[in-house]
Formats: C-alpha cells, sequence, structure tokens
C-alpha cells in the first residue's frame, strides 16, 4: 500500500546532543498531534544515528541515514557501510541527493552499487531525482528526471524497485525559499508515475510513495500534499524546527 511518508534530511547541521533534543522535540511533537496516518523520518548525521534512533525508540518515528557507501566493508577511509547504517538503528537511507550528485561527484554507476548496499542491508532507500534550474527553464525536466531513472532504479528487479521511496527535489527549489508550483510538482510526480507504470505496471506504480522536497514548509504543504501523486515529503530546513516539520507532518489533514 502507498505510504505517506514526511521525512527531515538534516543535512550537515546540529551537534549531537542538539541532534537528540531535537528528535526528542520532534518525538515530543508527532506523539502529541502529529496525524497518525503519516510515517515520520527523521535523518540526522551518521555519528548522531544510535543516539537518535535510542531517543525514537518505541515512538512512531523512525531513523534514516543520508547516504551510504558503494562498498560493503574494507579500506575505504571515511566512508560508513549500509552495515553500518543499519546496526545504528536506521531504516531508512537518503541516495542520489543533488548535493551528493553535485558536489561529491556522484554518479548513476556509484548509485547503483549504494542501492544494492542498501537493499542487501533491508534499507528502504529514498531515491532522490530532479533537474536543475537551466533545465526547468527549457522546458527538459521529464527528459532529464527519465533519465536519472532510466540510469538507476528503472534497472532494479521489481521485487526491489517495490521496496523504495522515491524524492521529486527540483535544484533550484533546494534551500532556495523557492518552492516548485503544486501544479509543477503534480506534474512531475504524474510524470513519474506513468514511467514507472510503463516500466513495471500501474499496480506497482500504485504503490510506489512519491515525495516532494524543496523550501517545503508548513505554510505549503497543504497545497502541494493536495495532490494526488505527492505522497509527502523529504524536508530540509523546516525539518530542524519540530513545529514547523509537525505542520508539515499534518500537511495531509484538510
Ligand atoms: P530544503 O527543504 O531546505 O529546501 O531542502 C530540501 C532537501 O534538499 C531535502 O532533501
Amino acid at each position: 500500500m502507498r505510504k505517506k511518508i514526511v521525512a527531515g534530511n538534516w543535512k550537515c547541521n546540529t551537534t549531537v546532543p542538539a541532534g537528540v533534543e531535537l528528535a526528542k522535540a520532534v518525538v515530543a511533537a508527532v506523539n502529541a498531534s502529529g496525524d497518525p496516518e503519516v510515517e515520520v523520518v527523521v535523518c540526522p548525521p551518521f555519528v548522531h544515528l544510535t543516539s537518535v534512533a535510542a531517543e525514537v525508540t518505541g515512538s512512531r518515528v523512525r531513523t534514516g541515514a543520508q547516504n551510504c557507501a558503494a562498498e560493503p566493508k574494507g579500506a575505504f577511509t571515511g566512508e560508513v557501510s549500509a552495515e553500518m547504517v543499519k546496526s545504528a538503528g536506521a531504516e531508512y537511507v537518503i541516495l542520489g541527493h543533488s548535493e551528493r550528485r553535485e558536489y561529491y561527484g556522484e554518479t548513476s554507476a556509484t548509485l547503483n552499487k549504494k542501492l544494492a548496499q542498501a537493499f542487501a542491508q533491508g534499507l528502504t532507500p529514498v531515491y532522490c531525482c530532479g533537474e536543475p534550474l537551466p533545465l526547468r527553464e527549457a522546458g527538459s525536466q521529464n527528459e532529464f528526471v527519465k533519465k536519472q531513472l532510466d540510469e538507476t532504479i528503472f534497472l532494479l528487479p521489481e521485487a526491489d524497485f517495490r521496496k523504495l521511496v522515491i524524492a521529486y527535489e527540483p535544484i533550484w527549489a533546494i534551500g532556495t525559499g523557492k518552492t516548485a508550483s503544486a501544479a509543477q510538482a503534480q506534474e512531475m510526480h504524474s510524470f513519474i508515475r506513468g514511467a514507472i507504470a510503463d516500466k513495471y505496471g500501474r499496480k506497482v506504480a500504485d504503490e510506489i510513495s512519491i515525495l516532494y522536497g524543496g523550501s517545503c514548509k508548513s505554510s505549503n504543504a497543504k497545497e502541494l500534499f493536495a495532490n494526488p501523486d505527492v505522497d509527502g515529503g523529504l524536508i530540509g530546513g523546516a525539518s530542524l524546527d519540530p513545529a514547523d516539520f509537525l505542520g508539515i507532518v499534518n500537511g495531509f489533514k484538510g
């Protein structure tokens, strides 16, 4: 069944103690008044994972990592494997974020190895895709995103594909305060779902959660989440503020 999901990507923010406090505040807010139909996930930096996972244990809040290594283990200084992430308590892992593609040269080939590692550990990948501004301005966003999908997750066998979550994050909307309009989000999500239907069939397409990311806040979540193909959000800046994050979690409520 298609899940509604709101996931916070904390990116490179908060110390470990501040992250634990933030997780505590998110749990309190979600327990008090979070929409019970929404799966809530927090994705702190690696070094916070164990403490944050312990903090959210027993609550409805789940934990995810922001990345994982392409290799299972070995002499890869500074890398953190999917197995480590899993053993620290994460259930999700964000893969292919545009910041990783852009600043750390992550290619489709690397991502395919990371996806394989995530699946091998039973983690749920949150696979990110999305176009840069010049492509949006040229009207080529669909072709760009389709190519990203074709080179990565569309190579997966159906059994794996069905387990992942997709996040559409137009790069021009990330951290810019410039959100895609509800119509732009719906148009792309519907395009992605259609491409999934072409590849894996309508039933699979209808079961995949497609999240929107890019300057999503409590003030615009309702409008974005009202779209039939928007199943939640991957939230950056606003996930650092428990009240704003709670407002997004409750963005499906009428
Ligand atoms: P912002 O919500 O800060 O725009 O970030 C979105 C994002 O990149 C989530 O992964």
